[in-house]
């Protein structure tokens, strides 16, 4: 034996652990469960209507009225809540996203309807007024800058808007400075003290949105990028940084955005901070997988499976997965 630590201790058999089924179940450092699970869902106008999204196979564009029969299922299986884009048709897209305050927009139509029908789920909605803006940023434009405060001014309306509508939790995916600060304050105001705050702390200017934009169709309207809001895929430390001042400024709940080329950015935030942290397993994550799946290169149960529970070993609390109804029915199957 040339390794001289395996020669002085022979007696060590690191597969003793790993020689049935039982001892790896008794071993085992990390568990996934439903409970872990955020399901984002794509809401169209009309009846009965579904749409494929080409990028994203296996996803769809829903009505309102099939979207609440998905949130019923989810619910079933244990999923503690869903996550609403709202497909807001073109002609109701403007400079100033004036359709985000409106109390009778798709979104706030479908939270009502959720709560109705399906009252024990929780609700996020998405804070940002990309799905509003003839652009596609998730800003206000003033000339070619995307204007910080006035952007919060309005990301404060659309807030509101939504927790009248009866939204759990806000989570803010805009990028803008103080917003969380400003939400929170108008919230103490307006006497939603109860309502929580997932704040996109550390969202990266990423490529891996591409199949996103496409379900909630800004991709064809977005001039130029978000990399003077969303983060340098090249920093660390400034994850911290944004972390730091969501949550003191009154965030319940930190995101890393996308998820699994930033692992190490959510063990970090784990590690500090000890606060609730959840990653969103992106769009384009979701397409990766599915397109080698499709070709039969990959198997879907295996990699979604194995790509959550990377989430849980690196700190995470819970993922937003379009996987989550899938992984949910594969973990009651496996009877967790
Ligand atoms: C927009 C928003 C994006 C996502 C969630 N909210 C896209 C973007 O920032 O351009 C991406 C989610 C995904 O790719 O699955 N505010």
């Amino acid at each position: 034996m040339t390794n001289s630590v395996e020669f002085e201790h022979p007696y060590i058999r690191m597969r003793r652990n790993r020689q049935s089924d039982w001892v790896r179940r008794m071993v085992c450092e990390n568990n996934l469960a439903a409970s872990d699970l955020i399901w984002p869902l794509f809401v169209i106008e009309g009846q009965n209507k579904r749409e494929a999204i080409a990028s994203m196979p296996g996803v769809e564009r829903l009505s309102t009225d099939l979207l609440v029969e998905q949130v019923a299922k989810a619910r079933e299986l244990g999923i503690p809540a869903i996550a609403l884009f709202p497909n807001t048709p073109s002609e109701l897209r403007d400079n100033e996203a004036s359709e985000a305050i409106n109390p009778e927009n798709l979104v706030c139509r479908t939270v009502r309807a959720i709560k109705k029908q399906v009252p024990d789920i929780g609700i996020i909605c998405d804070v940002a007024l990309d799905p509003y803006t003839s652009h596609g940023h998730d800003g206000l434009l003033k000339g070619e800058q995307i204007a910080n405060d006035e952007t919060v001014e309005a990301l404060i309306g659309q807030s509101l808007n939504q927790v009248e509508a009866g939204c759990d939790i806000l989570a803010p995916s805009d990028m803008m400075d103080h917003r969380i600060g400003a939400i929170r304050q108008a919230l103490e105001e307006e006497g939603h003290q109860n309502t929580l705050i997932m704040s996109y702390a550390a969202k990266y200017a990423s490529a891996f949105y591409g199949p996103f934009r496409d379900a909630v169709g800004s991709s064809g309207t977005l001039k130029g990028d978000k990399r003077t809001y969303q983060m340098d895929p090249a920093n660390s430390d400034e994850a911290m940084r944004e972390v730091e001042l969501d949550i003191a400024e009154g965030a319940d709940m930190i995101m890393v955005k996308p998820g699994m080329p930033y692992l190490d950015i959510i063990q970090r935030i784990k590690e500090d901070f000890a606060m609730p942290t959840f990653a969103y397993q992106v769009s384009g994550e979701y397409a990766m997988m599915m397109a080698a799946v499709q070709n039969g290169w990959l198997d879907q149960e295996a990699v979604m499976m194995e790509s959550l529970m990377a989430f849980k070993r690196a700190g995470c609390d819970g993922i937003l997965t379009y996987f989550a109804l899938d992984a949910a029915k594969a973990l009651k199957k496996q009877n967790i």
